[in-house]
């Protein structure tokens, strides 16, 4: 099986179009989409409409449930829960009901997809440090773990004594006797200082997995948050990835 993996859109439609359009170039079949389909953009219903039609598994992240009013926004930092209450307005009630529809986990082979962590995935904690990521391998079955929710792609293994690392490879082989959380960055959101959108590859064949980069129309997207009333923080920090 090969398959792209993406999460974390947040209602980006200018790069969720330009990673859909790299995965068909590539003759990639399969899309999984961890979640974060909404909030923080102009296009959310742009963004859950062509999710739906391209994904064949999609996993519900924190944003999409506070959209739902599933989980509280009392968590969230002002910023994002204003871009929260603006998509509520905005979402179609078909999209609405799509939103609902989203499961918090799904495994196919060897493969378990979650929005935030495998261990209580509903609390959406972040995993930045190795302990943090250390925690999880004891809490989802077969050889990779695909996540997303920090927009920061990050891959993590641990060999079969317990010795667990940061893998600084890309792409990387798919060892056996090793296990791996993979988070697979942001499309509509980059956090780690590179604002082109990000999404991965597995291929179970080959045994790799890849993260790629790639450019979008980041002045299009700015403009539309700009002219859509949403919080100009939201734009701004597009271009430098943070
Ligand atoms: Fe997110």
């Amino acid at each position: 099986m090969k398959a792209a993996i993406i999460s974390d859109i947040h209602s980006n439609l200018e790069a969720l179009q330009v990673v859909i359009k790299d995965i068909k170039k590539r003759r990639i079949k399969r899309i999984f989409c961890l979640g974060d389909l909404v909030g923080y953009g102009a296009n959310p219903n742009e963004c859950v409409e062509m999710c739906m039609k391209e994904a064949d598994v999609i996993i519900a992240g924190n944003h999409d449930w506070a959209t739902i009013d599933k989980t509280s926004i009392d968590k969230f930092n002002p910023i994002a829960a204003e871009a929260i209450r603006w998509t509520r307005k905005n979402i179609t009630r078909q999209n609405y009901k799509r939103l609902e529809g989203l499961k918090l986990t799904h495994t196919i082979k060897e493969l378990f997809l979650v929005h935030a962590t495998p261990q209580k995935p509903e609390n959406w904690n972040y995993l930045f440090s190795l302990k943090d990521f250390q925690g999880q391998f004891s809490n989802f079955r077969g050889q990779v773990c695909f996540i997303g929710h920090s927009h920061i792609p990050a891959v993590v293994f641990q060999d079969a004594n317990g010795y667990t690392d940061f893998l600084r490879d890309n792409p990387f082989p798919l060892i056996k006797n090793r296990r791996f959380i993979v988070n697979v960055g942001s499309v509509g959101q980059p956090r780690d200082l590179d604002p082109r959108a990000s999404y991965a590859i597995y291929d179970g064949n080959r045994r790799y997995i890849e993260i790629v980069r790639l450019n979008y129309n980041v002045l299009l997207t700015q403009q539309k948050i700009l002219d859509s009333g949403l919080p100009e923080f939201l734009a701004d920090r597009l271009m430098i990835g943070k």
